[in-house]
This record gives structure tokens, C-alpha cells and sequence, in this order.
């Protein structure tokens, strides 16, 4: 009876505020009723064990104010009611989940969903994701991953939108607004979160929770430029990342989490730690115990300890000691409890959860099958694609072809293999199981065995055209998952070899998380499309593009390697001192040959300089044409604004889409630059023969860089710029000149 009167006291005091407007003064409100240790529990994060009797005394003790890993509606339920009715203060949990690329549809990863270079379709896969997902009571997702990733040996690149900073910040935003939807406080939303705070995929070597060391123009240009977009745009939390930078951890970062996160760019949100990343700082050894942790953490701005347990126990005695002020406490208190009134969780705190059940609706598989067409990079057609209609008998090969669980990738807790349709089902269905035969040749991507290379090589033999599924298992992308060569695992290179020799010709589909180095597959394959592990309906996505259906449009996220030994490996690199220009290789050097007859340039003697494909790559069953690039003027003041534009040309006979790429280049600065760097895209649908004038406005003040001190420049001086289908482009350049003095 005193519960109930109290919570109807607790809800009267709330409600005397001013309605949403007045959430600071509910913030305070609540703030002010909560003892020391109810405060702490707030900033507690547990990864449940269903709701087993420990976890719930915990709930109803006040010391959770998040869950993480429950997914179990009932469990949901039950644990929300513990809190909200046995706990002194009925504060709401907030349950959070890695819905990454999907809940139940499972659309592809993010590597492949930027390789859609369409967020209007990203949205929408985040914004069905958060519709199935919210049903199930999460309300917190932690995605998107905006960690630029330049090095294929990182397993975590699957998650990224790719190697370029405006790629990750476009698809990122297209994420949260899927997300969040059009307010946090919708019982379909989910809070989302920018992760990982910051430089993670710079981890040296490529090697998971490695060291960085970014300079600070590198840091504000590339790393933090995503997350700067997301949160101005209105993210709702943070997670900060495993690794050190520049000799700090980043969960105990006040560089990061103070002074940039919430001074420069005014982040009233949460920030959640990445899991016991708060303990690991004493594997990082900068902290000596879990106290000396929990206190560095929460001073640096970390607000939630995820599954660390370091915030409950120690901060409790470091507040009464005086060694952490209770100031820092409440903010972090403070920025939790604003979360759960954007959320609504006071005012309903089961909201969401009597949802309908809209998992797997025909218009979500619809959208996941149209963004794996859509996803799909056409790297090389000799012409066997479209499928003619004359093929009859086609021979489905590889690990790859039926892999329900594997075609989905890295990061899918809650697929449902059952859902999966593969190439070969879809294929079937399409062309009838007669017309279909199918030998794998290989149980799975890492199989050494050759014993089905005969059942394959004969299906071959007898088959029209033969389409060979290749690639990744899910497990070998993804967290602490990298590779130090990025090559195709098992024998699956080799039974493409013989695949080929029986004169068949062989198209080649390569589901990974990563880019590969595939120069030999690609040679000896007809056709090539690679697809960045797809999801649900990689079958029919695919087998839309195999026949023609749908003419593919992606284009690369990443630059493909001709080795793993060229890692980092980008597009935006810089120039150096010595540009590789003639290019002697290792098989060409003579016997006894001076050190000088290489050319003492920038490259690889065994690999060049070039990547084997370039970031923005990709084909279509149709041709396009890029005009000479117009600019609105040739000279602009460094706050002024230039129109470039071009006209783009369907030169072929399908109608297709092609993806614009605007590049930039600074010819001289008082920093070394990028020797391009993408400053806009646009992805356009043309008929044959259709030509469109594109425009893209740029402000010159988004043409500057980060000097050693972190302050931002526009330096006057010339400027060249590209549109084109790809970064690799060699058109002649548009040149203009930023007026002004330089500082
Ligand atoms: C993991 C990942 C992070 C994820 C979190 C919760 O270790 O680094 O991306 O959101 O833990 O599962």
C-alpha cells in the first residue's frame, strides 16, 4: 500500500512539471528523491540472465538503470514491473541490444549496405528493424558503428560504412533516423548509438582492440568526423571504443568525452562504455585496480558501466571518500534519466512491448531482397550476365550457395536460419529444380577437403553456366575476428581453378565481410559480383542481378587489395615525397641490379602501388558517360559557395543507375592532404540514352583541414575537382582557386 501511494506521489510530482518541454525539471525531480546508491545503480548496465531470481533482487534493489541481452518479451516484461513496482523509486529500465543490420529480417551488413551508396534504403532497413525490434521491448540499439575503416585485416570492418569519413557519416545518419524515428518517445523507436568512440579502426596492424595513435588533424578530419555529424544530428548515445589513443583509453578520455563529446559539440546524451571497458583499463595498465578505474572513467564522462560491475561496486565508497565529487554522479545521472523521458519509459514503461508482431512481413523481406540488389558490386561481366534465357542447366557451386546461417555475416543475435532463403532455393524456385544442379564441392568456406571437386567439376561439365558461391563463413568477420591475409580461406581458390578449366563459363559470387584479394578468382571467373554477406534474402536479392531482373548499382564501400601487405589501404592517401611513377616489379628486376634501377619511388617491389580495385568501383549491365565537370566560378572566397556540375549519360542499352562521385583535391597546403578526398555523391537512375545534368553546391568552408592544434582552415590556393563514377578516376580535373590570404 506505501509503494503504491509513493509511486502515485513520485507520478503527481513528475506531472506538476511542464509537460516534454519540462524534462530537465523531471530530470531534477527524480534526481532529487534518489539516495547515492539508487544514483549508481543508474549508471549500471547488466547483461541478463533471464529474470533468475539474483537478477531480479538486483532490479528490485534499485542498482540497474539498464539491461542489455534480454530479448524475451516476458522476461522484458517482468523485469520492467520489478523495477517499476518493487524498487523505492519505480525508476524504468532501459533495455538495450545489438540490432546491427537487422532484428529478425536480416538485411546485409553495413559494409554492404553502404556499398548501396542509397541511405534512403539504409533508413528504411534500420527503420523495420526497430519496428521488429521494439515489439520485443528493446529500445536502445548499439548501432550504428561510424568507425572509419581502412585496413581489410580488421574483422570489424564488416560493421563500418567503409574506409571514407562522408560515406560513414551519410549512412550513419541514415541509421539513426531509421532508428529513432520521428521521436524517441514512439513506442517503435530506438535510442541509437554512435560507436565506437573514437579511432577503433585504426587499430594498429589491423589486429582487434590494438593500439592507435592518431594525430589530432588526422583525428578531427577522418575519425571523429562521423560522429561529429551524428551527434549535432541528434544521436541519442555514445559508446566509447576499446582501444587506447594517443596512450589513453578512450573510455577514460576527457579529451574525448569532455571536451570534444560535450564542450565543443554540445552531446546532451548518454555515453555507455563498450563491454567491461572500464575494468580493461587495467589491462591497458593505466589503471592499477577497479577503483582507480571506475574514478577515471566516470571523471572522463563515461556515464554507464556495460556488464564492468566497477561502477556498482566501487563508486559507492570513492563518492563517500571524496575521491569522485557526487557533481559527477548526478550529470551522469542526470544525462541517464533524460534518456528515459525522451524514451517515455515513465510515462509508459512498457511501451512498445504490445506492439504487433511485424517480424518478417512481406514489405520488410521486400526491402532486404531490393537492398541486396541494391548492395551488390558487379566487379567484372565478359557478358555471361544477365543470364541469357537460353540457359537450361546451370551448376550451383560452392560453400556458399546454401548457407542460411552464413550468408547473414557478423552480428546477427536474434537470426532465424529457418528465414534465410539461399542462392540455391532461389534459384530453384526461379528456374525449377531440374534445370538446377547442385554440387558444393566444399562443406564450408575454411574445408580443405577435395573429395566433392569430382561431383562438382562433372556438374560443370554438363551445365550451361556455372554459378560458384564463395566466400566467408559469419565467423571468420566480425568482432576480435582478423585476419592476417585476406584471402579466400579453405580450397575454394582451387576448385575455382578447375571450375574454369572445364571451359564452362563461371560466375562468381563472393559473400565476405571484408574486401578480399581476389585478383586470381577474378581471373578465373566470367563474371563477378560481390556481395557483402547479405543477409535473408541473399537468394533472391542475388538472383535478381544473375538474371537481369535488377541491374546492379553497387559500388565499393572499400578498396580491394591485391595483398594483405598493403594495409592501411585507401583511396584518400597521401602523395608523399616520391609518387610511384614508373613501376618496376619484382619478376622485371635484373640480376645484380643497382639499388637505384627500381626508381627509389613509393611501392611494393611484389605489389605496386595500386590497390587491385579502387573505393567507389563498380559496373552495371549498361555503360554510363561522364562529362567534362562546369563550375560556377574559378575563383571563390574561402566563405563563399561553388556550383560543379556535369552531365551524366546512359551510353548503353539497360536502363541502370550509377553513383556520382564528386572528389576534391588541395594542390598545396600548409599540412600534406589527401591526394583526393569525396566531398559529395549522388546515386541516379538513367534510361538508356537519358542524359541529367547533376549540381552539387559545395561551401568552400567544408574544403578545409585540422592543423596540429585541432583549429579548422581554409587555405586559399588551388583546388582540383572530379566527378566520377570512381575515386580512381584520371579525367581531367576542374581547377579553381580559394581567394584570400593565407593566415
Ligand atoms: C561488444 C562490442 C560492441 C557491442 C557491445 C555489446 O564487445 O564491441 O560493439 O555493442 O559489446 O554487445
Amino acid at each position: 500500500m506505501v509503494k503504491k501511494i509513493f509511486l502515485s506521489a513520485l507520478a503527481a510530482s513528475l506531472a506538476f512539471v511542464a509537460p516534454a518541454s519540462g524534462v530537465e525539471q523531471r530530470v531534477d525531480s527524480v534526481l532529487s528523491m534518489m539516495s547515492l546508491r539508487e544514483k549508481i545503480g543508474q549508471l549500471n548496465q547488466l547483461n541478463t540472465r533471464g529474470d533468475k531470481q539474483e537478477c531480479l533482487d538486483i532490479v528490485a534493489a534499485g542498482e540497474v538503470g539498464s539491461i542489455i541481452n534480454e530479448n524475451h518479451p516476458d522476461v522484458v516484461r517482468r523485469l520492467q514491473k520489478t523495477a517499476v513496482e518493487k524498487s523505492r523509486l519505480g525508476i524504468p529500465l532501459i533495455f538495450g541490444r545489438d540490432v546491427i543490420h537487422g532484428y529478425h529480417t536480416i538485411f546485409p551488413i553495413p559494409l554492404g549496405q553502404a556499398a548501396t551508396w542509397n541511405p534512403e534504403l539504409v533508413g528504411r532497413g534500420a527503420r523495420i528493424a526497430a519496428v521488429e525490434a521494439t515489439h520485443d521491448g528493446i529500445r536502445w540499439t548499439f548501432s550504428p558503428m561510424v568507425d572509419v575503416s581502412r585496413d581489410a585485416r580488421w574483422g570489424r570492418i564488416a560493421e563500418s560504412a567503409g574506409e571514407d569519413p562522408l560515406l560513414n557519416e551519410v549512412m550513419g545518419l541514415a541509421l539513426v533516423r531509421g532508428y529513432q524515428g520521428s521521436a524517441l518517445s514512439s513506442p517503435t523507436s530506438m535510442a541509437a548509438c554512435a560507436k565506437h568512440f573514437c579511432g577503433y579502426g585504426a587499430a594498429e596492424g589491423g589486429r582487434d582492440y590494438n593500439t592507435t595513435w592518431i594525430p589530432e588533424p588526422l583525428l578531427r578530419d577522418v575519425y571523429l568526423k562521423p560522429f561529429k555529424a551524428l551527434a549535432k544530428a541528434g544521436v541519442a548515445t555514445f559508446m566509447t571504443s576499446f582501444n587506447d589513443i594517443n596512450g589513453t583509453p578512450s573510455t577514460g578520455n576527457p579529451f574525448l568525452l569532455r571536451k570534444v563529446l560535450r564542450d565543443e559539440w554540445g552531446f546532451d546524451g548518454v555515453v555507455v562504455s563498450d563491454w567491461d571497458a572500464i575494468t580493461e583499463m587495467i589491462a591497458h595498465r593505466v589503471c592499477a585496480d577497479k577503483d582507480q578505474a571506475a574514478a577515471m572513467a566516470v571523471n572522463a564522462g563515461t556515464d554507464i558501466d556495460m556488464e564492468g560491475d566497477a561502477y556498482l561496486r566501487c563508486l559507492p565508497e570513492l563518492v563517500e571518500s571524496g575521491k569522485v565529487d557526487i557533481a559527477v554522479i548526478d550529470n551522469a545521472v542526470r544525462n541517464v534519466l533524460r534518456l528515459k523521458f525522451r524514451l517515455g519509459l515513465f510515462d509508459n514503461p512498457y511501451i512498445g512491448l504490445d506492439s504487433e508482431d511485424k517480424s518478417y512481413a512481406p514489405a520488410h523481406l521486400e526491402a532486404a531482397r531490393k537492398m541486396v540488389g541494391e548492395s551488390a558490386v558487379l566487379i567484372k561481366n565478359d557478358g555471361i550476365l544477365p543470364l541469357a534465357p537460353s540457359v537450361r542447366r546451370i551448376a550451383v557451386v560452392g560453400p556458399m550457395a546454401d548457407a542460411a546461417h552464413d550468408q547473414c555475416g557478423t552480428w546477427c543475435l536474434d537470426l532465424e536460419k529457418s528465414h534465410s532463403v539461399t542462392p540455391l532455393a532461389a534459384l530453384r524456385e526461379r528456374f525449377g529444380r531440374d534445370a538446377v544442379v547442385y554440387a558444393p564441392g566444399l562443406a564450408y568456406s575454411r574445408d580443405r577437403s577435395t573429395a566433392g571437386f569430382k561431383a562438382a567439376i562433372e556438374a560443370a561439365r554438363k551445365a550451361d553456366v556455372v554459378l560458384f558461391f564463395a566466400g566467408e563463413e559469419a565467423v571468420l568477420s566480425g568482432e576480435a575476428h582478423c585476419l592476417a591475409d585476406v584471402v579466400l580461406q579453405g580450397r575454394q581458390s582451387q576448385l575455382l581453378e578447375e571450375l574454369a578449366l572445364t571451359g564452362t563459363p563461371v560466375v562468381t559470387v563472393l559473400m565476405a565481410g571484408r574486401p578480399l584479394a581476389i585478383r586470381d578468382e577474378v581471373g578465373n571467373s566470367n563474371a563477378v559480383i560481390y556481395s557483402f554477406h547479405p543477409g535473408t534474402m541473399a537468394g533472391p536479392g542475388l538472383v535478381d542481378v544473375i538474371t537481369g531482373d535488377v541491374n546492379p548499382s553497387g559500388h565499393l564501400p572499400v578498396t580491394l587489395p591485391l595483398m594483405a601487405g598493403q594495409m592501411p589501404l585507401y583511396y584518400a592517401q597521401k602523395s608523399t615525397g616520391r609518387p610511384a611513377q614508373e613501376i618496376v616489379h619484382i619478376d622485371d628486376i635484373e640480376l645484380e641490379a643497382v639499388q637505384s634501377s627500381t626508381g627509389c619511388t613509393s611501392y611494393y617491389l611484389d605489389a605496386g602501388k595500386a590497390p587491385y580495385l579502387p573505393f567507389g568501383y563498380g559496373l552495371s549491365y549498361t555503360t554510363f558517360g561522364y562529362g567534362p565537370v562546369e563550375l560556377s566560378s574559378t575563383e571563390i572566397p574561402a566563405d563563399g559557395k561553388l556550383i560543379a556540375a556535369c552531365t551524366v549519360t546512359n551510353t548503353g542499352s539497360r536502363t541502370g543507375a550509377t553513383v556520382a562521385q564528386l572528389y576534391v583535391s588541395d594542390c598545396v597546403a600548409s599540412l600534406t592532404r589527401p591526394v583526393k578526398e569525396l566531398k559529395a555523391f549522388r546515386k541516379i537512375e538513367l534510361a538508356p540514352g537519358e542524359s541529367r545534368r547533376l549540381e552539387f553546391e559545395l561551401s568552400v568552408s567544408d574544403l578545409g583541414f585540422h592543423q596540429a592544434d585541432g583549429s579548422y582552415i581554409v587555405e586559399p590556393g588551388q583546388m582540383n575537382l572530379w566527378i566520377a563514377p570512381d575515386s580512381s578516376t584520371s579525367a581531367p580535373a576542374a581547377a579553381f582557386t580559394i581567394t584570400g590570404n593565407r593566415p
